[in-house]
């Protein structure tokens, strides 16, 4: 049987895994490691509901529209009520950022942890059975312990996420996550209900052949990002979009490929929020041996100033996004 580098199995559950990793870190208390499995539940309970959703009136729009500005679909509300109420019954989480909710959710506030969430993300996959999933980040407050949280304990740099990762509800139900120490992806055994390990230390092949974009929105997009559109067609690369962000990225880093959400006419920063998707995917990604670039500046080191903030978004293979930099910086515009 395969071991990895912790000397556990494949197939390892998950809860034993993070076990072994707080037992490898003497400073670990153990309080991130519950918060992480606080995450896992609700990952396997929002899994239940995505998994049942053609059967319930669950799948359709909501009627309401988000912060953004964008329908809620039911499992989105669904997904966020499931999420906070997890993380509220871990005790391990002072406050929440949501995609679906404007201002920040407060919970224990003698807890350290904050958490940013996407609770669902590629709703628009809902409602034809396609992938879906949830990205999160996780940070250690700045303010004191007992005190309310400020917005300076949200409005980190992704540098300093202590924590960040995805469940990816697709052909089978996989959680990855990391906590700077490489990226380790768990599947869901429905039969136990346990996420057990499949890779330990994955990482993102330095090259690849696959290029997953909106194409639709060619002629809004700036000159330097037409212009690699065109070398990835010269060089007969594999266009791959579905649509939800974490499969796409998903199967990008493993297969060796790039994922771009540019700068458009009509969204002059692009469509991904930085601090619960973009940042989350550049910290798994950079773990990987990847990279992530709003275009030039690196996704983590972007100083956030709202909660639910946007940034042209370039994330994959090394040398592919540093081959859109070179594109970038030669025409010397982030934005197009
Ligand atoms: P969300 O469902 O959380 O709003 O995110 C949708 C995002 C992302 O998952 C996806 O890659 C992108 O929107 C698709 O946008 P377009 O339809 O504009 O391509
Ligand atoms: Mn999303
Ligand atoms: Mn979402």
């Amino acid at each position: 049987m395969d071991k990895n580098s912790l000397g556990l199995s494949i197939g390892t559950t998950l809860d034993r895994f993070i076990k072994k990793m707080q037992d490898e870190h003497s400073y670990a208390t153990g309080e991130l490691s519950q918060l992480l499995r606080d995450i896992a539940l609700a990952g396997k309970i929002i899994n239940r509901e995505v998994n049942k959703s053609g059967l319930l009136d669950i799948a359709g729009a909501y009627g309401s529209k988000n912060v953004q500005g964008e329908d809620q679909q039911k499992l989105d509300v669904i997904a966020n009520i499931r999420f906070t109420r997890a993380l509220k019954n871990g005790g391990m989480t002072c406050a929440i950022v949501s995609e679906e909710e404007q201002e920040i959710i407060h919970l224990n506030q003698n807890c350290r942890y904050v958490v940013c969430m996407d609770p669902l993300d590629g709703s628009s996959n809902i409602d034809v059975n396609v992938s879906i999933g949830t990205i999160f980040s996780i940070y250690r407050r700045i303010s004191p312990i007992g005190g309310p949280v400020q917005d300076e304990d949200i409005l980190q740099l992704g540098t300093d996420q202590i924590a960040a990762g995805y469940i990816l509800y697709g052909s089978s139900t996989m959680l990855v996550y990391t906590t700077g120490h490489g990226v380790h992806s768990f599947t869901l055994e429905p039969s136990l209900g346990e996420f057990v390990l499949s890779d330990e230390n994955l990482t993102c092949p330095k090259d690849g052949k696959i290029f997953s974009i909106n194409e639709g929105y060619y002629y809004q997009f700036g000159e330097q990002i037409k212009e690699y559109l065109e070398e990835c067609k010269a060089k007969e690369m594999s266009a791959r979009y579905i649509g939800s962000l974490v499969a796409d990225f998903h199967r990008n880093m493993l297969k060796g490929g790039i994922y771009l959400y540019p700068a458009t006419e009509k969204s002059p920063n692009g469509k991904l929020r930085l601090l619960y998707e973009c940042n989350s995917l550049a910290f798994i990604a950079e773990q990987a041996g990847g990279v992530a670039t709003d275009g030039i500046n690196r996704i983590m080191e972007i100083e956030p100033t709202s909660f639910h903030q946007r940034t042209p978004f370039v994330i994959g293979s090394k040398k592919m996004v540093d081959r859109v930099t070179k594109l970038s910086t030669m025409t010397d515009t982030v934005l197009g």
